[in-house]
């Protein structure tokens, strides 16, 4: 198997007793995921892995996206233009300022 270049991980706000329930998939992170992965195929990046992912335990910030290895995390990823910063950052390698929470 060959590794992804970049692996971007969605707060999907999953707990451990059960289903979503914080304040990232109230914010729709699971709806953005899916323009999120449209998006990466639309420009053939091919070498990226997406995954949804339990709570992050910053939801003050959310809803919340991190990409691997960089180790950029982004905040306040609300609407389409903020996922569309996200990809930029990975063609460029300059994250977007105005989500990076760390
Ligand atoms: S629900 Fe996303 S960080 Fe807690």
């Amino acid at each position: 198997m060959k590794k992804p270049k970049h692996h971007i991980f969605v707060c999907g706000s999953f707990r451990a007793a059960g289903g979503p329930q914080g304040v990232c998939h109230k914010k729709n992170s699971l709806g953005l995921l899916q323009y999120l992965e449209g998006e990466l195929a639309d420009r053939g990046l091919t070498d990226v892995v997406v995954s949804s992912t339990g709570c992050l335990k910053v939801c003050d910030s959310g809803p919340i996206m991190i990409v691997y290895p960089e180790g950029w995390w982004f905040g306040r990823v609300e609407d389409e233009a903020a996922v569309d910063a996200i990809i930029d950052a990975l063609e460029t390698g300059k994250p977007a300022a105005a989500y990076l929470i760390a």
